[in-house]
């Protein structure tokens, strides 16, 4: 109990001290559009998975929920000159993982729900954050409750893919993962 309030503690001063450092009217820049191509990335991959359930169902889907075969970021990571990625500590992909000690301290302060978003400088980037929920019925399709909410045929298929699948059990409107998109440096 000790240890999680020191941990927070640390956490919140580490991100005192970062975003004192990012002038004001940045800050609010790279707010305002880290949250537009976080929600064009989410719109797009939404209508990717959607459009493929309907053809051939959730095991079908499986492979359009990757950003990366989407080709989504892409384009938009030429456009805002950024890099787009989601993390998460219960990961499906591998290379979704908390990669970073700013990952992990982020995790912490997100999970226990006090921010809506943040930007936090690291080396010369400015990296924004923002949480993901598993805000609809059809994420649980394939991150729900094995066998009964994702079908027979999707748990195989995810097995097959992702060996070392951290990413089910989840409920409606849980925490799920972060968007984490680090613009370079002008
Ligand atoms: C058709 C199955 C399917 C549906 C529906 C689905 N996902 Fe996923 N999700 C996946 C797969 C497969 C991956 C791994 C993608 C990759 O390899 O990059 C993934 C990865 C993720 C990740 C990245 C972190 C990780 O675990 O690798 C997040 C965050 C995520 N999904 C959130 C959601 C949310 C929120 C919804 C509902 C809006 C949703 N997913 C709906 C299959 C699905």
């Amino acid at each position: 109990m000790k240890n999680r309030f020191l941990l927070l503690l640390t956490v919140v001063f580490l991100l005192f001290s970062c975003k004192k450092s990012i002038q004001p009217e940045v800050y609010i820049e790279h707010i305002e559009k880290g949250n537009s191509v976080s929600s064009v990335a989410q719109a797009a991959l939404l209508t990717k998975v959607a459009a493929a359930i309907e053809t051939g169902g959730p095991a079908y889907a499986v492979e359009f929920c990757s950003l990366k075969a989407s080709g989504i970021t892409d384009s938009l990571n030429s456009v805002f000159n950024c890099t787009i990625s989601r993390v998460s500590a219960k990961n499906r992909n591998m290379e979704n993982s908390l990669a970073s000690a700013t990952d992990k301290q982020l995790w912490a302060i997100f999970e226990n729900g006090t921010v809506a978003d943040t930007v936090i400088q690291q080396g010369k980037n400015l990296v924004y954050y923002k949480p993901i929920r598993t805000a609809m019925p059809a994420c649980l399709k394939c991150h729900g409750a094995p066998g009964t909410e994702i079908d027979s045929i999707t748990v195989q298929k995810l097995q097959t893919l992702y060996p070392n699948d951290l990413a089910i059990g989840y409920k409606l409107n849980d925490f799920r993962g972060l968007w984490k998109i680090e613009f370079s440096a002008p």
